[in-house]
């Protein structure tokens, strides 16, 4: 006969069994190694000795942020200058059927560069390569979009410089009771320039307008069979596409608390129209709902080169600003996304009459959508190509 003490005996060795195999599983799919490997050195490697001399200025490059974090860059290094191309190869798609957001991403990297720049002692000056932006090329090929000539400089102290390694993107959820100090807004506010404009929008009934066009977007882009698969293809859902890739949305950056983190690790991935659900879901719940301020970038003409790069370059301004005051950002671009789509097939353009009527203007036409506030939660970094994919 088992007695009882055998019985619970044997229970418990099941059990330690079980949670040993959780435990294992969990290692294995990486639930207890969040930001660490190759694809996350750079954000520790990235401040080298000034000996280096303008390759600085890339380590910095590519710490910025970029669309579904592609990281279309290409960089090309010499004493006096360091030449930025686009890698049109890395493109999203029916997501971005013009590389607008593409050369956005572009414009953070200078921006990034332009800061490494100075704090290395250089006296930095950008020439932007002008002309409209057009469809995905057919056969992509790396192209010049902007050069940094260098002269020898002063090197000077800046807090954004430093921030350049602590800017991460957060998708958690904010405090939506506490606001945005109103000295934060208006220095952000104040960064805009005669081609580009910070719209705000911080009161309840602005705030409920921007999120009611950014949740019915998401619900077209889910619904768009075309924009999810090319969504798709850049997610990195496990510890080895990380590894391999380097790139892309991770599930550690997703902004879920650590409980659903180690569960979404641990469990089979979702189909691609389940994680764009999923997406919908948080963006209704999560993204819009804990928000205190909203904003767009907005330029006169959506289509010009010269100006998404300065957008960029604005986006990661703001984002290192929020950084040194301790805010979190989180680009929420669907509505803008739409626009595009919705010009590249030829429909009419309700998604840009939409962001007409919420910021009451056509004469700035919306680039760039993001939400901010005090995070709940950190956020994690997330993964680098190394310096010897990107050098030309
Ligand atoms: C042009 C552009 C558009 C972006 N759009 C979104 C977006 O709609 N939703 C989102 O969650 N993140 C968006 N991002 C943030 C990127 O996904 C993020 O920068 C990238 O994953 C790298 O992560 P990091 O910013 O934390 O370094 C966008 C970034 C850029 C530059």
């Amino acid at each position: 006969m088992v007695s009882r003490r055998g019985v619970l005996a044997g229970a418990g060795a099941v059990s330690v069994l079980v949670v040993g195999g959780v435990v294992w599983r969990a290692s294995d799919k990486g639930v207890f190694s969040i930001g660490q490997g190759p694809a996350y050195e750079p954000w520790q490697t990235w401040r080298t000795d000034a000996a280096e001399g303008p390759l600085a200025l890339v380590r910095a490059g590519i710490l910025a942020a970029s669309p579904h974090n592609t990281q279309p860059w290409l960089f090309q290094v010499s004493e006096q200058a360091v030449a930025l191309y686009a890698d049109t190869r890395r493109h999203l798609g029916s997501f971005d059927p013009f590389l607008r957001e593409m050369h956005i991403g572009l414009g953070c990297a200078l921006e990034n560069m332009i800061l490494a720049a100075t704090a290395n002692g250089y006296l930095a000056q950008i020439s932007y390569a002008g002309g409209m932006l057009g469809p995905i090329p057919e056969a992509p090929e790396p192209h010049l979009v902007a050069r940094i000539g260098l002269a020898p400089g002063e090197t000077q102290p800046d807090a954004l410089y430093e921030a350049i390694p602590r800017r991460h993107t957060n998708r958690g959820p904010y405090e939506r009771d506490r606001p945005v100090p109103g000295d934060a807004l208006e220095a952000m506010a104040r960064m805009g320039n005669d081609d580009i404009r910070l719209l705000l929008f911080t009161s309840e009934a602005q705030r409920s307008r921007f999120a009611a066009v950014v949740v019915a977007a998401t619900e077209a882009i889910v619904a768009d069979p075309q924009m999810v698969s090319d969504s798709q293809r850049w997610f990195r859902s496990t510890r080895e596409q990380v590894a391999k890739h380097r790139d892309g949305p991770t599930l550690d950056a997703a902004g879920l608390s650590p409980l659903v983190t180690a569960l979404a690790k641990v469990l089979p991935p979702p189909s691609a129209e389940q994680g764009h659900r999923l997406w919908l879901e948080a963006t209704r719940d999560v993204h819009v709902a804990t928000a205190p301020a909203f904003g767009f970038l907005a330029v006169r003409n959506l289509n010009d080169r010269a100006h998404a790069l300065r957008a960029g370059r604005l986006w990661q301004r703001l984002h290192l600003y929020a950084t040194t005051r301790d805010l979190a950002m989180h680009p929420i671009n669907q509505p803008v996304e739409l626009v595009d789509r919705e010009r590249h097939l030829d429909r009419a353009p309700e998604a840009a009459r939409r962001l007409a009527a919420l910021t009451e203007s056509s004469a700035w036409q919306p680039t760039f959508a993001f939400r901010m506030g005090y995070p709940v939660r950190d956020a994690a970094l997330s993964p680098r190509r190394a310096l010897a994919d990107v050098v030309l």
